[in-house]
């Protein structure tokens, strides 16, 4: 079992440049599935979920080849297969887009209910309704999701929750449907523009992502097409924060700034100085932070999935801060372990009280799920003494290089085989 050992209080400073986005990234590589030609994918991001995606494409026999440059070519001509197993998908959450991606190429599709994350309940009742609305006859057996269609059938579908997935899943299907589509009350993420750039490149007739009306023209076929992933919000909102906490001076590289704009205001809100360029953004802090508020929300409010970093950081302000968690119903269970550090948080139902300490302590962690993981390395950053992480397994879904990157900017990170 691998661990992270970080010895805290090292200043940060320096550049770190981010990579591709693994939530575009996890919805590109399945919605390649529908293509008659040779994708190429720029910039994707090295981390195990989508390495495990691949394999699933493998398995259902399309021929991809991994460069070292990071650089993906999907050849889905051969895909003979609509059936994607538990074993092949049970590891992560976005294998739900298999659905859409195969319901779209063979008007079949048979996939397993996704594994992934665990922070409470996780349906995809809107990613069915919408296939339903699309025409295809959906069952649900002994944990696989039984997918059919004669043909798929354009139609305006209103979303009773704001859904990143079910919106990806639904434009990814209805690219292959006769008609229009009009998904309404669609989720506006970055990954939910970069997927539709992607489609469009491949002949998609997409209008209007990143608006939550997304209006799809069916076309008879998609080709092949090269594309480069945008960066990864998250990552890049994680070595902010982390340049927050250490009192550091980093710049955050290859990023879209616009993307940054709730947590920049945050950051600015606790005292920290952010300086924005046209694809960066320098964090300088000098340790002095102030307690804010904060409320988690589909973008452009702030990410849910920057939430745990953020509960660590607010760990050390001077004060009280308030945090709630709009998006899942669960997400807290990393908190138990942000105590054994120091800090000194109080959850109730959706919010958690975190009342500034003036010192945090290293100790002996477990990750619970992939950004619990990036918050415990964010508090490791600012703990006296040793900080030992387990359950690593679920930071490396989702951050590429993490020990080298914090290296390079002056942190003591160091993977460890014990
Ligand atoms: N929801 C439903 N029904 C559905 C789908 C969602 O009720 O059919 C509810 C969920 O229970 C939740 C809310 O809607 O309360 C939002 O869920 P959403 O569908 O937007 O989440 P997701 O697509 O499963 C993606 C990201 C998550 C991120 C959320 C919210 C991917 C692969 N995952 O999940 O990312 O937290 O959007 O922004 O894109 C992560 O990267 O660490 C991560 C968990």
């Amino acid at each position: 079992m691998e661990h992270l050992i970080i010895t805290g209080q090292k200043k940060l400073e320096g550049s770190v440049y981010i990579s591709g986005a693994k939530n575009a990234a996890v919805a590109i590589i399945p919605a390649a599935i529908m293509a008659n030609g040779i994708c190429t994918i720029e910039n994707l991001p090295c981390i195990e979920d989508v390495a495990c995606l691949v394999d699933t494409l493998k398995q259902l026999g399309a021929k991809c080849d991994l460069s070292e440059k990071n650089i993906l070519t999907i050849d889905s001509t051969n895909i003979n297969s609509y059936t994607a197993t538990y074993e092949s998908v049970r590891k992560i959450r976005a294998s739900y887009y298999l659905m859409g991606a195969l319901l779209g190429r063979f008007k079949k599709a048979e996939v397993a209910l996704p594994g992934g994350c665990n922070f409470g309940t996780r349906p995809i009742d809107q990613h069915i309704r919408g296939f339903k609305a699309l025409g295809a006859e959906i069952t649900i057996e002994h944990g696989m999701v039984k997918m059919s269609a004669k043909k798929l059938v354009g139609a305006p579908i209103y979303l009773d929750v704001v859904s990143v997935g079910a919106t990806i899943n639904i434009m990814i299907a209805a690219c292959m449907a006769e008609g229009v589509t009009i998904i309404e009350n669609a989720a506006k993420e970055p990954h939910i523009v970069d997927t539709a750039n992607f489609l469009n490149m491949l002949g998609a007739k997409i209008k209007g992502a990143g608006t939550d009306v997304i209006k799809i023209t069916g076309v008879e076929e998609l080709h092949g097409a090269e594309y480069m992933i945008i960066p990864d919000q998250i990552e890049a909102g994680t070595y902010m924060i982390a340049a927050a906490i250490s009192s550091g001076d980093v710049t955050v590289k290859n990023i879209i700034p616009k993307h940054m704009e709730s947590l920049s205001a945050k950051l600015r809100e606790m005292g920290c100085n952010i300086f924005e360029g046209d694809d960066s953004i320098r964090v300088v802090s000098n340790g002095n932070l102030t307690p804010t508020n904060v409320k988690t929300m589909a973008y452009p409010g702030f990410p849910t999935d920057l939430q745990p970093q953020m509960t660590a950081l607010l760990s050390i302000a001077k004060g009280t801060s308030l945090l709630t968690e709009n998006v899942w119903d669960n997400r807290f269970q990393y908190v138990n372990e942000l105590k054994r550090i120091g800090c000194n948080i109080t959850v109730e139902g959706r919010m958690a009280v975190i009342e500034g300490v003036s010192e945090l302590t290293g100790a002996e962690v477990n990750a619970t799920d992939l950004r619990a993981g990036a918050a415990l390395v964010i508090a490791g950053l600012a703990a006296i003494g040793s900080t030992k992480i387990g359950n690593i397994k679920y930071i490396d879904r989702g951050y590429e290089k993490i020990e080298q990157k914090l290296s390079a900017l002056g942190a003591n990170i160091v993977r460890s085989a014990e």
